[in-house]
């Protein structure tokens, strides 16, 4: 199959982005706009968005951060903890704009230390969402510190997962960035209301980009780049135009500073590449015929929403991602930074 030149697309939504808050979250903003036309705005801010409350601040403070102009619709959640009711469950269906609930296991990742110990305590809540269709998001990984940090989402499949859709069985669930063929193994074999977004980095790198020619953190994100054969796995879900999987970027910005450190921060950064990173591992699979109901028809249809009307193009001609990105005071280094890609989306008009 040639390569065309241009490819032109129904307009993306990104089913999973960290946007953040405070100064740095105008400059990320502005990416993922660019991009797309909606976001599944993620909750693990400091406090968490746990709350119908909260959430209304958080929406409002996005949408004064927009570029002038910008019709692009934040998707809101809520940070499931063990102290959310059903009533909040009730009173966040009520609002028309909250459109999902996220699952962190306490401690697996950046800002879940509030997220859930045990999903038991959760019951009469997760039987509301069950009841009132609201999406469960999952961060798939066991944080039992003696799993292999490798295995972790394997075997959150097998200690949770299933069990979890066993006893909620309509309830609609999303495995948040797959990393694994488990992963794949597990949504294929769910019914329809399970779903799972997959990230354009998990799509093209394997775990040895963490450590080409010395440790590599801004290729260190949760859950982790796996083997080669995951990444395959990944591909040829993503490539088989199975609905089941979409676009989910799980973008996460974190300043250069606290990356480039001992300890450095999970969340690799894509919103400014985002569909040229995805039309990019499409091409590679020989499934750029599939990009767009992975990026603009799947997601929607899951969460009940109207597909995009309008349209993107792209343009296969490589750029130069810069070396650093604004994010407030501070600066982050975006992925690809220095290095080419090679589709452009050009500017909408
Ligand atoms: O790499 C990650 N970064 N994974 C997550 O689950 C959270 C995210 C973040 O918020 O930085
Ligand atoms: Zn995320």
């Amino acid at each position: 199959m040639t390569t065309p030149a241009t490819l032109i697309l129904t307009r993306p939504d990104d089913w999973h982005v960290h946007l953040r808050d405070g100064e740095g979250m105008r400059d990320v903003v502005a990416d993922t706009v660019r991009q797309f036309a909606r976001a599944i705005v993620m909750p693990n801010l400091k406090p968490p968005v746990a709350t119908v409350a909260q959430a209304e601040a958080y929406r409002e403070r996005i949408l004064a951060a927009l570029p002038k102009g910008s019709d692009f619709t934040p998707l809101m959640t809520l940070y499931l903890t063990e102290a959310t009711l059903p009533l909040e469950i009730e009173r966040a269906r009520r609002t028309g704009w909250i459109h999902a609930v996220k699952y962190y296991p306490a401690g697996a990742t950046t800002h879940s230390e509030a997220g859930v110990r045990d999903l038991a305590h959760c019951r009469e809540t997760l039987k509301a969402m069950e009841d009132l269709g609201l999406p469960l998001l999952i961060h798939g990984e066991v944080t039992d510190a003696a799993v292999d940090v490798f295995d972790r989402e394997r075997v959150f499949i097998e200690r949770h997962l299933i069990p979890l859709v066993q006893r909620y069985p309509r309830l609609k669930v999303v495995l948040e960035h797959i990393t694994t063929a488990s992963a794949v193994k597990f949504v294929l074999t769910a019914e329809d209301n399970v779903a799972a977004t997959v990230t354009p980095h998990h799509l093209l790198y394997n775990r040895n980009a963490l450590f080409q020619g010395g440790v590599r953190p801004h290729y260190y994100c949760l859950p982790v780049l796996k083997r080669e054969e995951h990444r395959q796995a990944l591909v040829r879900a993503v490539a088989s135009g199975n609905p089941k999987f979409f676009l989910g970027t799980d973008s996460a910005p974190h300043a250069r500073n606290t990356k480039e450190n001992a300890c450095g921060c999970a969340g690799i950064y894509s919103a400014h590449a985002a569909l040229e990173l995805y039309a990019e591992a499409f091409e590679a699979a020989g499934a750029l015929d599939r990009l767009e109901g992975f990026a603009s028809h799947f997601g929607a249809d899951f969460y009940g929403l109207p597909r995009n009307t309008s349209r993107v193009t792209l343009v296969r001609e490589s750029w130069t991602v810069p070396a650093g990105h604004p994010f407030g005071q501070d600066t982050l280094v975006p992925l690809r930074a220095g290095e080419q890609v090679a589709w452009r989306l050009q500017a909408l008009n």
